[in-house]
């Protein structure tokens, strides 16, 4: 039988609805929400979320990679943090809880102590990750990485689809990417971290319940592929004498899709394909994709690796053109900090919740931050499991559960590290 319901939080499951609606409404692109790191859209809704983060009772600030955190100190000065948060950069044509969800219900949670006046052991910070999605620079999860000091100079380098680096970006928002440096923690500085994220899945739904403990991340590699034919006339060229870029690429794809199927719990995604010169009336000399592999076994995860890349050269040969594969990034499947899982399920239990463990298919900054300190997440059921995707969709009643159980994980964490930390 589970605990008890914890102490009446009187939490606010259509007030954090309200928020993330207006939240959604910094975006790129009108009628959808897109927002991409560095886009002015992603600094307005910093910006925003900064004055939420001061209204709660925190001293904000913002990092050289444009994160915001805001600290609500402890019962001593300069304790260390129990961080809580998430991203607030999403991919194109998002739903609006990915992320924000996480950002948005951390500052509740932080609203609520100091509406209590309730000062804990640990400081509590709130997180807003300016980018984690990659969906503007190949750079995901970028700015969690710089807070534990795992980026290297080259990323900044990387440019947009525009042309435009992650440095020029910086600069052109008012920052200096040379400063990257400043972003990272020192080891101890953050106690914890707890991330609660939409799950991004069915199984929660299935299991007909609203909040999940996660016990490990996938890990993932990324490529970006480049197939290499002749431009040609589409109306002279003879079928056999093609060096078609586009329909290489395309034996390409469907090798990869039966790779993918053919090994339990892999994934591969092709999310973006470009064909150039792109006129109708041109043979495509060149084509640009990318592939995105996850495996919540890094050894599955590696032998797929090398038979695709073995796969993309056979088939190149074949068809007598030319294929880069660069594998730009590869993050190892991260299992999440067992005393962290604990608090949370006991959080949930004392929501009077049934509680049930899960791994995450999706990557997460608690991924990044569990390289440097203890990390723990709490899902939240989304319907159908749809992400990515604008009908991503949550109820006030569960948006009310997830900020209950932030808030019990944060008070358990709170004695928890302080009676071992
Ligand atoms: O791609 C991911 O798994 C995350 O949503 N960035
Ligand atoms: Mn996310
Ligand atoms: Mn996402």
């Amino acid at each position: 039988m589970p605990e008890p319901l914890a102490a009446p939080f009187p939490a606010d499951g259509s007030a954090l609805m309200l928020r993330l609606d207006a939240l959604a409404a910094f975006s790129e692109v009108a009628g959808q929400l897109t927002r991409r790191y560095l886009s002015p859209a992603h600094l307005a809704a910093s910006a925003q979320v900064a004055r939420w983060m001061g209204e709660a009772g925190m001293r904000v600030h913002t990092d050289a990679l444009f994160s915001v955190f805001g600290r609500y100190e402890g019962q001593a000065a300069n304790a260390p943090a129990i961080m809580l948060g998430s991203h607030l950069d999403t991919v194109l044509d998002a739903g609006r809880y990915d992320g924000a969800l996480g950002v948005l219900a951390a500052i509740a949670v932080v609203a609520e102590l100091a509406r209590r006046g309730q000062r804990l052991k640990h400081a509590v910070e709130v997180a807003a990750f300016g980018e984690e999605e990659g969906s503007r620079f190949p750079t995901h999860i970028l700015t969690s990485s710089a807070l534990i000091g795992a980026v290297k100079a080259e990323l900044l380098d990387r440019r947009d689809a525009a042309g435009v680096s992650v440095r020029e970006a910086l600069s052109a928002a008012g920052g200096n990417a040379d400063d990257y440096l400043s972003c990272a923690r020192k080891p101890g500085e953050i106690a914890a971290y707890l991330e609660l994220h939409i799950e991004q899945g069915p199984v929660l739904e299935k299991h007909n319940l609203a909040l999940g403990a996660v016990t490990a991340i996938n890990g993932s590699k990324r490529l970006s592929v480049t197939v290499s034919g002749v431009a040609g006339h589409a109306g002279t060229v003879p079928m056999p004498e093609r060096r078609d870029a586009l329909m290489a690429a395309s034996d390409m794809l469907l090798a990869i899709e039966r790779l993918a199927a053919s090994e339990p719990g892999l994934l591969a995604t092709v999310g973006q394909i470009t064909a150039l010169p792109g006129a109708q009336n041109v043979i495509p000399g060149k084509v640009r994709f990318t592939i995105d592999m996850r495996s919540p076994s890094d050894a599955v995860r590696d032998r797929a690796h090398a038979a695709l890349l073995a796969a993309l050269q056979q088939i190149a040969r074949t068809r007598g053109v030319g294929c880069e594969a660069d594998t730009y990034q590869s993050n190892p499947a991260t299992p999440l900090a067992g005393r962290v899982i604990d608090t949370v399920c006991a959080a949930i239990a004392a929501c009077g919740q049934a509680v049930l463990r899960l791994p995450s298919g999706a990557g997460h900054d608690a991924g990044i931050m569990a390289r440097q300190c203890p990390a723990g997440m709490i899902f939240l059921r989304c319907k159908h499991g749809i992400s990515h995707n604008p009908a991503e969709s949550i109820s006030s009643e569960d948006a009310e559960l997830g900020l209950r159980a932030l808030l019990e994980a944060t008070l358990r964490l709170d004695r928890e590290l302080a009676r071992m930390p």
